[in-house]
């Protein structure tokens, strides 16, 4: 369905995020006959260049991230017919009166503020003393949305003095992913899920985010994060509350972003018992952490597994364990769902242990497999095995186009409709800092190391350790 005429500005136009997502992003919506002929990307940078000197440079982005031989080349040329650029001043002057002239009032606006979050409060106070944003305008801020809850604070407060809440959408790229929706379609749309979804049947919930990539060129930003703050905070908390909340009454924004919140707010401190912090270690023809970062002393964590307990009545006793590193074994992200044992077993303790376990595979392979235990064939007596009831979207929906649009087009392609619903509210943001901050001061004060482990493994030993404790392993990471 076609949005209404947009005019999109991204200021950060130049940036590695404009051309690798946003831009090739609204190239396949424009493709798909989303977006409206009379509207206008405008990219707004530092640099010099006209409005060819620009689309030069998007035509070349398309060409790197979506493919030459993927592109329609008359597709193309209509696409950079919308594009336009301002060479603007963030903090100056500069460019904001052109900028103006770009932007039609009876057009949506939408401002994408794809630039350091230092400039936030500047970008947003000049698209106000200069009449360019309105009440109807929306702006769009990334991750990271602060680095602990007092600069998160700031940030909500420096927007707050310019836009309403209804016009800010906070962008966690985790919602947009299509199985990040189908959890809540999973869990609401099927009547058989749900009356197990609590503490008496569920035993616990395992949520791994495995990235293959070390942090490469990004060590400068990484290592001042950390994977609480890159991944924990933001992405592992998001698909944790999906999971966990209570069915909203609708499917609208307030009504979802509630009780995401209130999720949030039930999960108790947790203890430094309960968290394995691991580096990678090189490998022959591997850096490790400490060669990809500058600090060769760095404590920073590339890897992290936490037991949690969302303190409710859904889910008192039945821990929820995070697991998300980087140089991993696999690319892999799944939610596992392990419900307990049958509470009597009629087979004898010959039959041996088994259990029922949601799996649902977020990438790659988007699916989900419900492990069933049934009798071995045979006439060997009454022997079990378990069995995977398998699904992935691709063999159920065939080659379903809209199975690889990307979580940015998705989510931008919202702003320009309006809807919320997959963006995080602000005080959403707050209460994840609020719980991450002890964590982290824990370990400064403490000066923990984290636990070296190997290029391409599962990460460190003692995350192992951690769950044998208690009786229960990590899944494997395929
Ligand atoms: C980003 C993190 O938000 O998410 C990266 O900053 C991480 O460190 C990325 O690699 C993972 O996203 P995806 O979509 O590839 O799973």
């Amino acid at each position: 369905i076609p949005v209404d005429p947009f005019d999109l500005t991204i200021f950060g136009g130049t940036g590695d995020l404009s051309r690798r997502k946003i831009l090739p992003g609204l190239y396949r919506r424009f493709r798909a006959g989303q977006i409206p002929e009379g509207s206008r990307i405008i990219g707004a940078a530092r640099s010099e260049m006209d409005h060819d000197g620009y689309r030069d440079m998007v035509r070349a982005a398309l060409d790197e991230f979506i493919g030459t031989d993927a592109l329609d080349p008359d597709v193309v040329a209509e696409f950079v017919s919308l594009i336009h650029y301002v060479a603007i001043d963030a903090t100056g002057e500069k460019g904001w009166s052109e900028l103006k002239e770009l932007i039609r009032s009876d057009h949506i606006s939408a401002f994408y503020f794809s630039v350091a979050p230092s400039l936030f409060g500047a970008l947003a106070e000049r698209l106000q003393s200069n009449g360019i944003a309105d009440k109807t305008s929306r702006i769009v801020v990334e991750k990271p949305f602060g680095r602990d809850l007092a600069s998160a604070q700031a940030l909500n407060a420096t927007l707050a003095a310019y836009f309403d809440e209804t016009q800010i959408y906070r962008i966690d790229h985790y919602l947009g992913k299509e199985t990040v929706q189908n959890l809540m379609a999973l869990r609401f749309a099927n009547v058989l899920f749900e009356p197990l979804w609590n503490s008496q049947y569920v035993d616990h919930i395992q949520i791994t985010v495995a990235e293959i990539v070390g942090v490469g060129g990004r060590g400068g930003y990484y290592d001042k994060s950390g994977a609480m703050r890159d991944m924990v905070q933001n992405h592992l908390m998001q698909l944790l509350c999906l999971i966990a909340m209570e069915p909203p009454s609708r499917f609208e924004p307030d009504a979802v972003r509630d009780e995401k919140l209130k999720v949030i707010r039930a999960l108790d401190p947790v203890p430094a018992e309960d968290i394995v912090r691991g580096q990678y270690a090189g490998a022959e023809d591997v850096a490790s952490y400490l060669d990809d970062v500058e600090d060769p002393e760095s404590l920073t964590e590339s890897f992290i597994a936490m037991k949690v307990n969302v303190s409710n009545w859904r889910w008192a006793g039945t821990p929820f364990y995070l697991r998300t590193g980087k140089r991993m074994k696999a690319r892999s992200s799944e939610i596992a769902v392990v419900f307990k044992d049958a509470p009597h077993s009629i087979f004898g303790s010959r039959s041996g242990h088994h259990r029922n376990i949601l799996t649902i595979r977020l990438q790659p392979n988007e699916g989900m497999t419900l492990t069933t235990t049934i009798k071995e064939p045979g006439p060997g007596g009454m022997r079990l095995i378990d069995v995977p009831l398998d699904m992935t979207f691709a063999d159920a929906l065939g080659q379903h186009e809209d199975l690889a649009t990307d979580a940015y087009e998705r989510l931008v392609m919202d702003v320009i409709r309006g809807n919320q619903t997959l963006f995080m509210r602000g005080d959403e943001v707050e209460a994840a800092w609020a719980w991450t901050d002890p964590i982290i001061n824990g370990w400064k004060e403490r000066g923990d190391r984290p636990c070296s482990y190997e290029p391409g493994s599962t990460g460190p030993e003692e995350a192992q350790i951690m769950m044998h404790r208690e009786d229960r392993r990590w899944r494997g990471i395929q």
